[in-house]
């Protein structure tokens, strides 16, 4: 191979930026050129190619957001879109593309390898929703982002004894809400994998109050079936102690310079993608297995949904009494 092509797509993730890094500074070692695609499928599409060297990636570890910028495109999506892209890589001689992104962006590489185009894929995606990767680039970024905004939250609530509701990203996945309410001492966390009903929140924010507690928190995840807004307007019209208030966390928790643990997997799942991709591998993700960096096919990741632990379940549960 002479010449690959690497992309970001998705939702941005902190780590995006030190994902390109590794790619492009491993293909260098190799010989082979590096063009980034930018925004994504709506980039190859259009054809908007850029070369990388070495100085192009330089000064980004620390970043957040993603330097070759990120789009969602439906086009991408038929078999007329796919064609084009197809045509688009062909004219610019790329042999091999890597796709840093979320469960989406997988399917889209998926689409590619079908076409006979050699993929890789790098999960990033701050909802820790892809199947079979313990962790994904920018999950440990977000979550210490949301600690750091419940942290704040409860000074406050608790100098006014108040209740907060907070809500999490994570699309249809609880793991950043389930995970930011047990680092975070909620009292209570509510995610689509688990669902508990207004009215049982209500009582564990009453639980908390007939304590003698100065403050109560209540994390949810945006994925659940009902709004936070209309969680907020339940416990003021069923009082619980504590007056109530709302944050949304929303696209705070996307950006952000990468912890140091999104920075070394990210380092560490480019530079294997860009080795396997070498070697003749394709339709492949990098995983995080333990301490080891693994590769799974994509069609077996995206066809599966990742499951939450109930490890984790009891903990929220044992450490909110
Ligand atoms: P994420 O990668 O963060 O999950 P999306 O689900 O929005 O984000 O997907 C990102 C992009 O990947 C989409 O806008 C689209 O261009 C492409 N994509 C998603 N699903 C498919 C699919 N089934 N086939 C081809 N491309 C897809
Ligand atoms: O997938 C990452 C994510 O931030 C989700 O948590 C959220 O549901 C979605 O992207 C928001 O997308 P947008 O940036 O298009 O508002």
């Amino acid at each position: 191979m002479r010449r690959i092509a690497v992309m970001t797509s998705g939702g941005d993730a902190p780590g995006m930026n030190a994902a390109v890094r590794a790619v492009v500074r491993t293909a260098i070692q190799s010989n082979v050129e590096v063009y980034g695609i930018r925004q994504a499928y709506a980039g190859l599409l259009a054809g908007d190619f850029e070369r990388l060297t070495s100085r192009e990636v330089s000064g980004i570890i620390q970043r957040g957001g993603t330097i070759l910028q990120t789009a969602r495109n439906e086009e991408f999506k038929t078999p007329q879109g796919q064609k084009r892209a197809l045509r688009a890589l062909n004219e610019h001689g790329i042999e091999g593309v890597i796709v840093i992104g979320g469960d989406g962006s997988l399917r889209g590489a998926l689409a590619l390898q079908k076409l006979g185009v050699p993929v890789i894929g790098v999960p990033a995606s701050i909802d820790n929703d892809i199947w079979g990767t313990d962790m994904a680039i920018g999950v440990d970024t977000a979550l210490n982002t949301i600690l750091d905004a419940l942290d704040r939250l409860r000074d406050t609530a608790s100098s006014h004894n108040r209740g907060f509701i907070i809500e999490v990203m994570g699309r249809n996945c609880g793991y950043l809400a389930l995970m930011g309410g047990i680092l975070g001492g909620a009292e209570i966390v509510i995610i689509p994998e688990h669902e508990v009903s207004m009215q049982e929140v209500a009582q564990a924010l009453e639980d908390a109050y007939l304590r003698g507690k100065n403050h109560a928190i209540a994390v949810i995840s945006e994925g659940v079936s009902y709004k936070a807004t209309d969680l907020a307007n339940f416990l003021n019209q069923h009082p619980v102690g504590f007056e109530i208030r709302l944050t949304i966390l929303g696209h705070t928790q996307r950006g952000g310079s990468p912890t140091a643990f999104d920075r070394l997997l990210a380092t560490r799942m480019g530079v294997e993608a860009v080795q396997r991709l070498l070697r003749g591998e394709t339709g492949l993700m990098i995983a995080r297995s333990g301490r080891d960096q693994v590769a799974l096919p994509i069609e077996e990741v995206t066809s599966k949904t990742r499951e939450i632990s109930k490890d984790y379940l009891d903990l929220a549960y044992i450490l909110s009494r």
